[in-house]
């Protein structure tokens, strides 16, 4: 079967379409035919090499899809079931047919088209864990540092849900876009802690870094208890600074509670360009360049 993934780790001149097997279904796995996968920045590291995955390999690690097979023992889905999840191990989602973790897998509802649900798993999903692992009381202020890329716009969304105040830090192209949900946009750049500092008089409670690096160790400046200072972005910079990572709950119950907020339209996934397989080079490249907005879909099987 078609696929599009990497030869060996290194820059994009490794990229390539490759021809698979399709994979046979496991303990807690299930074969889907992929209708539409969602583009990530680990897609990217992946390629690098940042997960210890030499190639070939197949990217991608969130599908949506019609269930074509179960694996041994695997309950609560059926041959043509729509569902969408994560992929074993993080990969092999950008191919026409992709396992899928069970217990990271749920049904998609008629009303989220595939497109909308196979975004959800990466940045929704982590978009909860992070905001249940700060456990604010409504009224804080949360910071969001990336707060127009593809986790921090569910992030912000969120947690205005959830009643807290949302400073988004952002590029000015994307001032509006946290502003229409609900943020109160901060340009980053030289002067970043002086503006938060403006945007939030009584402070900041707690702030979730989606960008790491120098714009990490800028914004950690505004966040007195640093036990209320995360980063997806950068796990070792953020233990230096005395924040953590988020723990994942790579579960079913996190992606029908996200699933059905898109559902009642609680929560919009963002889903701003929509490549088709053969653009997959396109997709990873608007990714790779750090600034896309929102969320980068690959349209597999009709
Ligand atoms: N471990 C996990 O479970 C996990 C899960 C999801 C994501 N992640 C990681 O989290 C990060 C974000 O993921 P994503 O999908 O949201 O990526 P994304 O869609 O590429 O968004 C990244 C955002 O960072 C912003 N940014 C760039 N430079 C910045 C700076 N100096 N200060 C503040 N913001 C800046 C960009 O905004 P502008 O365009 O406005 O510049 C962009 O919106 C990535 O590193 C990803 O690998 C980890």
């Amino acid at each position: 079967m078609l696929a599009y993934g990497f030869r060996e780790n290194g820059g994009p001149e490794q990229q390539a379409f490759l021809d698979v097997p399709v994979p046979e279904p496991g303990r807690d796995e299930l074969l889907v035919r992929v209708r539409a996968a969602g583009v990530n920045p680990g897609d990217w590291r992946l390629r690098e090499g940042a997960y210890g995955i030499a190639g070939p390999a197949v990217l991608g690690r969130e599908v949506a899809g019609t269930v074509v097979a179960l694996g041994p023992g695997v309950t609560g889905f059926a041959a043509g079931d729509e569902v969408f999840g994560g992929c074993p191990g993080m990969v092999g989602g950008w191919a026409e047919q992709a396992l899928v973790t069970a217990s990271f897998c749920a049904h998609r509802p008629d009303a989220v088209a595939p497109e909308a649900a196979a975004a959800l798993p990466v940045a929704a999903g982590t978009a909860h864990d992070a905001l249940r692992q700060l456990g604010l009381a409504p009224g804080a202020t949360l910071l969001v540092n990336g707060a127009g890329g593809g986790v921090g716009i569910a992030v912000v969304q969120l947690a205005r849900r959830a009643g807290l105040e949302v400073i988004g830090v952002a590029g000015p192209r994307k001032h509006d876009l946290v502003r229409r949900f609900g943020g109160t946009p901060v340009a980053y750049g030289e002067g970043v802690v002086d503006r938060v500092r403006a945007a939030a008089p009584g402070g900041v409670d707690a702030a979730f870094d989606l960008a790491g690096g120098d714009a990490l160790r800028t914004i950690a400046e505004v966040v007195d208890d640093r036990s209320r200072l995360l980063s997806v972005a950068d796990r070792p910079l953020v233990a230096e600074l005395g924040g953590a990572g988020v723990d994942r709950d790579r579960s079913t119950a996190v992606l029908a509670e996200v699933v059905g907020l898109v559902e009642t339209g609680a929560l919009d996934p963002h889903v701003t360009r929509v490549h088709p397989l053969a653009e997959a080079a396109d997709a990873l490249a608007e990714v790779e360049s750090r600034h896309a907005e929102g969320k980068v879909v690959l349209a597999v099987v009709a």
